[in-house]
């Protein structure tokens, strides 16, 4: 089996969800070469890799770069990503820099996997929360065309990287001492027992840029900007996995029956059905989500006034499919595919 020489840039959050996925997947790898700011090396799964500074000549050579480096100006995608593809690479980015570029294709490889066959070099993966959200409502828009969309989300700490999930667990800690938390560290107010829902930039018209961003995303993947698309995004004390409360208006008549025909066949997705023995709605949760590949959808059910609308739960791995996995996913679609080579 051929081989490809691959760079994972950023040991965060996702980075290390990264080599835990290639490994786990087994992909094909040559030469794996871990970079991130600080050289040293770290231990994952008793696998030990030694990190590099990431700079322009370590991506020589290379045919693959994920990254999960910090995003915007001083970025590792900005800083380095059309350096890296200038000398060889495809790259495949985790942050938000190029998604909106309509010279890069904005890919979750189960819906839209086709719109990497034209890439030039840089590919984008979804923000977790859009990630999440698509892997139904794709499906579900093609079958019955989605015509509105109402979502609110309860999106885990870990969204907002590694830091942020030290912060919860070191808030928790103090609150049950008994002590006040008076550092919120990297949340505009307590998170611990809380929950936030301004967690986000917010702009002049009080929208959050997360909010912006499953907008934007969702026309862009799903091809198709009629769709009106409502976002309330809210951050939660959880470690892992975004939850999200969706509400669809469908131009065809849906059913709960037939939408979960859908949603059953759909890759990638895996639907949770109410035990007709117990008659309790088993419901997925972003504790059983986390560190799974699939996105999990319960409560689908009717809305009580309408036929042409529907209610759902959602539930995914922000860190796997929601980054590390759909951007390993893209690879493996690009080698089986035979699309690697850049069209540029
Ligand atoms: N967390 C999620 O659920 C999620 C989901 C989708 C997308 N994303 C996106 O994925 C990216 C990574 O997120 P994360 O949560 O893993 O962040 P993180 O935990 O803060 O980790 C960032 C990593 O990037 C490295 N880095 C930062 N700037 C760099 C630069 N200029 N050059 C090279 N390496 C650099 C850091 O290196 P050092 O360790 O040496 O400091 C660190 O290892 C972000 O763009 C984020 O928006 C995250």
């Amino acid at each position: 089996m051929k081989k490809y020489n691959v760079a994972v840039v950023g040991v965060g959050a996702v980075g290390v969800e990264m080599l835990r996925v290639l490994h786990n997947r087994k992909f094909p790898c040559g030469t794996l070469k871990v970079m991130a700011r600080r050289p040293r090396t770290i231990v994952v799964d008793g696998r030990s890799y030694d990190v590099v500074e990431t700079t322009a000549q370590a991506f020589d050579g290379i045919d693959i770069a994920l990254f999960a480096g910090t995003e915007g100006e001083k970025g590792a995608a900005v800083t380095f990503g059309k350096e890296a593809v200038s000398r060889g690479a495809v790259v495949i980015d985790n942050g938000a820099d190029y998604r909106m570029d309509p010279r890069v294709p904005l890919v979750i490889p189960e819906v839209n996997g086709d719109a990497l066959k034209n890439h030039q070099g840089i590919i984008a993966n979804p923000n977790c929360t859009t990630a999440v959200l698509l892997m139904p409502l794709g499906p579900l828009h093609r079958a019955f065309r989605v015509k509105r969309v109402v979502v609110s989300t309860y999106q885990a700490v870990s969204g907002a990287g590694g830091k942020a999930m030290d912060d919860l667990r070191s808030q928790a800690a103090s609150f049950l001492k008994g002590e006040k938390v008076i550092d919120f560290g990297s949340f505009p107010d307590q998170i611990a027992f809380n929950v936030l829902a301004n967690n986000w930039k917010i702009d002049d018209q009080g929208v959050s840029n997360e909010e912006l961003k499953v907008v934007k995303e969702t026309h862009k993947i799903l091809g198709d900007d009629r769709i009106a698309v409502s976002v309330t995004t809210v951050r939660v004390p959880t470690l892992v996995g975004h939850g999200e409360s969706v509400y669809i208006e469908t131009e065809k008549d849906v059913t709960p029956q037939a939408a979960m025909e859908v949603l059953r066949r759909a890759p990638g997705v895996c639907v949770v059905e109410a035990d007709p023995q117990d008659g309790i709605a088993h419901c997925p949760t972003p504790l059983m989500s986390a560190g799974k590949e699939a996105t999990f959808v319960g409560r689908v059910r009717a809305d009580l006034f309408s036929s042409k609308a529907l209610l759902f739960w959602v539930v995914g791995d922000n860190l796997w499919k929601g980054a590390a996995l759909n951007a390993v996913q893209i690879a493996e679609m690009l080698i089986e595919k035979d699309w690697l080579k850049s069209t540029k």
